[in-house]
Order: structure tokens, then sequence, then C-alpha cells
């Protein structure tokens, strides 16, 4: 079964193809990170308007690729929540008109759980039972997971999500946009050790997250204490920003690693699995790499390519949902 998959949730236009819910025939994703660089984030009309100019040529390049003709997929998959509402409302149509003209069925995919699945593609079995931590730019969640649609949430963010954390600081420190993999990039000259941010570990028996006060830290520590939002330091060498770069990422890295496995522990599970565009921060791979082997856990990375936003961990869930006869009707709503 060929399950063609769009994904505009954000500032990322993405369409594959993919074959029984693991063989990835195709994925290509058109970045929108040039013309939102200069505003430092994502303004969400250019998104909408990048969006209408890219989806046509991408998913015509996704389906060229696999080398199957629109009329030919089994399904369209598209992501319709949650998300920009008008970025989402671009993918939704694109769907829906692709799924009405050559009549195929329409499948509505939750973004979050597309990153869960993330973890699947390209595997000969599927990883499950695990945990799965999903840290993005708008979501730092942990699941005990099932199957691809069987997820129980055991703790998420009660303030700003990792990768949100990651693109404020690297605001604050004067580093390039996007922030997460400016922070990666800074923290290889710094040292993890150099200030002690204190961990928000929260309640011990909690796996809730709360990223906002390192962030905050982060601030009072280079601009002084009391400084607003928009203060920015003026004299930090190289040194003293890779440093600090380096101490921030140590912290959240700390936090996530750290509940991720006694959730593992707790819930008696001895596989992890991790998603999201944070889950291509090679510190926090390798600090996953370590601790899941020390403790004897099984671990699951995707490849880079499908922890940041790509259509092709839609298509493939949406592959369980076919064969379980879960589609949407032509009205499937867009849902901020
Ligand atoms: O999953 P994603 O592509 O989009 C959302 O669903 O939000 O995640 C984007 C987030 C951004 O906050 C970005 O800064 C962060 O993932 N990110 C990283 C890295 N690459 C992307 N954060 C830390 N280190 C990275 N290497
Ligand atoms: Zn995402």
């Amino acid at each position: 079964m060929k399950i063609l998959g769009i994904e505009t949730s954000c500032d990322e236009t993405c369409a594959a193809v993919v074959e029984d819910g693991r063989r990835v025939l195709s994925s290509v994703v058109a970045s929108q990170t040039d013309l939102h660089r200069k505003y430092g984030g994502v303004v969400p009309e250019i998104a909408s308007r990048a969006h209408l100019e890219s989806l046509v040529p991408v998913v015509g390049e996704a389906l060229e690729v696999a080398a199957v003709g629109a009329g030919e997929v089994d399904a369209v998959a598209v992501v319709h929540r949650p998300g920009l509402i008008g970025s989402l409302l671009l993918g939704v149509t694109a769907a829906k008109t692709l799924a009405w003209l050559h009549d195929r069925p329409l499948v509505g995919i939750d973004h979050v759980e597309s990153h869960i699945y993330a973890a699947c593609l390209e595997r000969e079995a599927l990883p499950f039972p695990c945990v799965g931590l999903i840290v993005s730019g708008g979501h730092t969640s942990l699941y005990a997971c099932d199957g691809p649609r069987s997820q129980t949430l055991l703790g998420a963010t009660t303030d700003d999500a990792a990768g949100e954390a990651f693109d404020k600081v690297a605001g604050i420190l004067g580093l390039g946009y996007p922030g997460g993999p400016s922070i990666d990039k800074a923290s290889e000259r710094g040292s993890p050790k150099a200030v002690r941010f204190s961990r928000p570990w929260l309640d011990r028996d909690s796996f809730d997250f709360s990223f906002s006060g390192v962030k905050t830290a982060v601030l009072y520590h280079v601009c002084g204490h009391g400084a607003g939002a928009k203060t920015r330091p003026t004299d930090l060498t190289e040194q003293e920003t890779a440093d600090v770069a380096a101490s921030f990422q140590e912290c959240v890295v700390d936090v996530l690693v750290g509940k991720t496995l006694r959730a593992a522990e707790v819930r008696g599970l001895d596989r992890i699995i991790v998603g999201g565009g944070v889950a291509a921060n090679r510190r926090l791979r390798t600090r996953f790499e370590q601790e899941a082997a020390a403790a004897g856990l099984d671990l699951v990375l995707p490849p880079m390519r499908y922890c940041t936003d790509n259509a092709a961990m839609v298509a493939g869930l949406a592959y369980h949902d076919v064969r379980a006869g879960e589609v949407a009707a032509l009205d499937l709503e867009a849902r901020a």
C-alpha cells in the first residue's frame, strides 16, 4: 500500500510517499528558514504564502521520485492539527483536492503522533511497547506507547517547549536562527560545566517539564539579574557564548534524558524512542546512547531527517489508520 503524505503545519512544506507504513519511497522537504531568518522566528502569514507556492512542486517531486502517479496512491494523508492555522489549511486543502479528484481515501494525522511514528520508519519491526519522548518547537511530551495508535501521555511541558527554549536562548546569545542547530553548533566549542544552571526536575515523581526558568537564568547570567526579555548582552566573548550555550544545552539534556529513563523504569519498559526537531541535537543523541546502554535499554533514535518535520512520518502512520478503516471525510478540519 502506497500512501502520499503531506505536512505543512509550520514552516516546512513536506510531501512523501511511503509503502506499507515503513518503506520510504520519497521524502521531500522545502524549508522556509531563509524567508523567516531576518525576523528571528516564523511569521505565520509568510509561512502560508510560501506553502502556497511550494506545495504543488513538492508534491509533484515526491510522486516523481517514488515513481507513482497521484491517481495510483492508495490514500492521501495530511497533518490537520496542531500547527499554524493558515499553514495547516493549505496542506489540508491540497490533500482533500487530491483525494476527491482521484477518489482516494483521506486520512487526517496529528502532528505530534506522527513525530512518535518517525521511530518506526525504515525498520524491520515496530518498536513497541516503549517510552516515547517528543521534543519539538511546540511540544515536550513523554508517552508510554503500546502501538502506533496507542499512547498514554505521562507528562508534558508546563511552559516553554524544549525547542522553544533553544530558540529563545539562541536569541539571547545572539546566535543565528534557527536557534536549536546554532546552539548545538556553538556548544561544540564550549564547556558544559562552565555554568551550573539549576535543573528543573520539578517533583521527583513528575514527568512534566519546565524550561522557561532555565531560559530566564541564562538571560540573568549574561545580562544581569532583573534584565528584561529584550535585553541583550553586549560584551560576551565567543568563548563565553559557547560556554553558556553548552551549559544551557547540558541542563536541558540532563532533564530530558533523566526523566525519560525514569519513565522507562517506573513503567517497566525496556525501550525508548525519541522524536521531534530537538531529537536532532547531537548532545542529546550522545547522552541517550550512553545512558540507555548503561541502563540496558534499547534505544531508537530516528535519522536526523525524520526528527525534524517531514511527511514520511505522516504517510507511514496513515498506513495503520487505513488498515483499521480510520479514514476522514472531505469535511476534515484544520485545527490550530
Ligand atoms: O519538530 P520540528 O521540526 O518542528 C516542530 O514541530 O516544532 O522542531 C523544530 C524545533 C525548533 O525549535 C528547532 O530549534 C529545534 O527543533 N531543533 C533543534 C536542533 N534542530 C532542530 N534543537 C536543538 N538541537 C538541534 N540540532
Ligand atoms: Zn514537528
